[in-house]
């Protein structure tokens, strides 16, 4: 196996299996990727045929990137002690865990911070990174589309997003089951709610033109989409969803 090509991961939970199935379906070699033998690394041998290390340190010998998917408070003293190379790339997916932290406890590894979505088990993924390493940018372009950001200040803000993903599957979720109330059949009405935001994303990544003359496009005055969005504005949408965000916020910053 050539070491460079392999990629490794320590902490082999629901993040890494999602990201897994994300690399294998993009066509990567199983033989390339290495697991810790913790977690659901052996389930993912027998599944993929993935190969297992013998422990923490025999994947930072035998990989050239390392992906750490253990649970934030795990991460420093999960990579302490494994003998990286210089320059060897630690790429955290830890949420709010700095690339200082983990500098001090693998002082000779190059840090990245990334945060993917689950959703990169079918390649649709849009994972923050930082900084933008061209190797583990193309990792993740296996996986979706990465998002760089210009600077680690901005990591806590953007992994925001990360619980709004989880919030727009309940959104999806009400309106497929309110739906299903009203009589329509349930699998209708799922694929029609979930289909409608991703309509509804794609529009706004996809369309140069300001996202407030999009909205207004759909807002005629007296139309259904205003009467729904003044019904909303009463019950206090946006502000709640604003209010939120600032809680996810104050949790990734420790506050
Ligand atoms: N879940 C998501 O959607 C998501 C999305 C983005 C980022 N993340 C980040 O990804 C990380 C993992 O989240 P998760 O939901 O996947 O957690 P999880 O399901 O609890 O997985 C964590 C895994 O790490 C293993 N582990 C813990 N300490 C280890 C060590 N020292 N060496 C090797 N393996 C070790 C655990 O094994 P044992 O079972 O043996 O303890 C477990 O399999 C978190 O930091 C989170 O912030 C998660």
């Amino acid at each position: 196996m050539d070491r460079d090509m392999t990629l490794g991961i320590i902490g082999v939970g629901h993040l890494a299996v999602a990201v897994i199935e994300g690399l294998i379906a993009s066509g990567m070699a199983p033989g390339d990727i290495l697991l810790a033998p913790r977690g659901k690394g052996p389930a993912m041998a027998d599944r993929f045929g993935v190969r297992l290390a013998a422990d923490n340190a025999a994947v930072v010998a035998e990989s050239g990137i390392v992906l750490l998917a253990v649970r934030p408070g795990a991460a420093a003293d999960a990579v302490a002690d494994l003998g990286w190379r210089p320059g060897q790339r630690l790429v955290s997916a830890c949420a709010g865990v700095p690339i200082e932290a983990l500098q001090r406890a693998a002082p000779e590894a190059e840090v990245v911070r990334v945060m993917p979505l689950t959703a990169a088990s079918i390649g649709a993924s849009p994972t923050l990174v930082f900084p933008a390493d061209p190797d583990v940018v193309a990792l993740l372009e296996r996986v979706g589309s990465p998002v760089p950001l210009r600077r680690e200040d901005d990591f806590e803000v953007a992994t925001v997003h990360a619980a709004v993903y989880g919030w727009a599957q309940a959104l999806i979720a009400t309106g497929a089951k309110w739906s299903a109330a009203q009589g329509l059949d349930e699998a209708t009405a799922r694929r029609l709610a979930a289909r409608t935001f991703v309509a509804a994303g794609r529009m706004i990544a996809e369309q140069p033109a300001p996202m407030d003359d999009l909205i207004a496009a759909l807002a005629t005055p007296g139309g259904i989409t205003e009467a729904g969005l003044r019904s909303l504005e009463r019950s206090g949408v946006p502000a709640g969803w604003e209010e939120a965000c600032d809680v996810v916020l104050g949790r990734l910053k420790g506050s």
